[in-house]
């Protein structure tokens, strides 16, 4: 089987992708019984550090084990990059670890090992150069898994692609203000080309709206719109579900702090119940 892979992609930063990437993962493995791999495409290693200690990421980065290595061996044309090594097994703060929650390491090296990458690259065709090697390296362990998460950073460059090139679909999330709703139609269009460019159909699954503050007069304004402009089919679906802004759910960021159970690590009520309830919404879109 197949596993069902989806990208959480914004040009912008702090609008939330990497806490809805997150949340996601440990929902689909502890309230669905689902196999799920979180890939941090991020060189800010976010996703990482809030599924491994610190110290266990810089071991692996040291000694060729996250995604710094298959993007220097495309530059370096080595071959050191071993998925099976790099895969880090049942991660997370929650209970010790989740059992079927893995994680593909991010490294802080991939902002310097990019620039060379992307001189390598045919963006006319993308026939030649990396566009393919995660793909590539990762053909016999996706198929292990029900779900794969891809962070991506804010922007479009190659490794992002790397990510899209094994995309079924891709999730916008938003922070409910002027220049972010503006930020969607570029990502829209780039992600069709790119498609189309690379003959597959990357499916825009929805927007999610993040980080709401349900009392301020912008955020309803630009929600109202947002969803208008579905109606007007100027954007793709806009999820039911709207995150709200909430401590709790910065706090849950902290992989330093052992909890049990998702209601420790979310906040019980609110935060708990609005990811919880995006989770059944996202499998919904997915697998339809
Ligand atoms: N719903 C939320 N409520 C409160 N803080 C949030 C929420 N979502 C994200 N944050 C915080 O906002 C910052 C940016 O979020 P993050 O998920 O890292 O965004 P991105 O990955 O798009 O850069 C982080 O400090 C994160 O903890
Ligand atoms: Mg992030």
């Amino acid at each position: 089987m197949a596993p069902i892979i989806t990208s959480i992609i914004n040009l912008k930063g702090g609008v939330g992708k990497t806490t809805i990437t997150l949340a996601l993962a440990h929902f689909l493995a502890i309230e669905h019984q689902k196999r799920v791999l979180v890939i941090d495409l991020d060189p800010q290693t976010n996703a990482t550090v809030c599924l491994i200690t610190e110290n266990e990421w810089k071991e692996r980065d040291e000694t060729g084990r996250t995604l710094y290595q298959l993007f220097a061996d495309q530059v370096k044309g080595s071959h050191r990059f071993k998925p099976d090594a790099a895969i880090v097994r049942d991660v997370s703060n929650v209970g010790g670890g989740v059992p079927g929650l893995d994680l593909l390491p991010s490294s802080l090296r991939l902002i310097k090992v990019q620039d060379r990458v992307t001189q390598i690259t045919d963006f006319e065709t993308y026939e030649q150069g990396p566009i393919f090697a995660l793909r590539d390296a990762l053909a016999e362990y996706l198929p292990y898994y029900d779900h794969v998460l891809i962070d991506c950073p804010p922007s479009l460059g190659v490794v992002t692609l790397n990510g899209l090139a094994i995309s079924d679909s891709y999730i916008i999330p938003v922070v409910p203000d002027t220049l972010s709703l503006l930020g969607v139609p570029p990502i829209l269009d780039r992600v069709e080309h790119f498609g189309s460019r690379t003959r597959r159909n990357i499916r825009a699954l929805g927007i999610v709206v993040s980080k709401m503050r349900a009392q301020t007069l912008l955020h309803n304004e630009m929600l109202r719109r947002l969803r208008d402009d579905f109606v007007a089919r100027r954007y793709p679906q806009i999820f039911q579900t709207v995150i709200p802004e909430s401590t709790r759910i910065a706090e849950a960021a902290d992989v330093m702090t052992p909890v049990n159970t998702l209601q420790q690590k979310y906040g019980n009520g609110g935060p708990y119940e609005e990811l919880s309830a995006l989770t059944r919404e996202y499998l919904a879109y997915a697998t339809r």
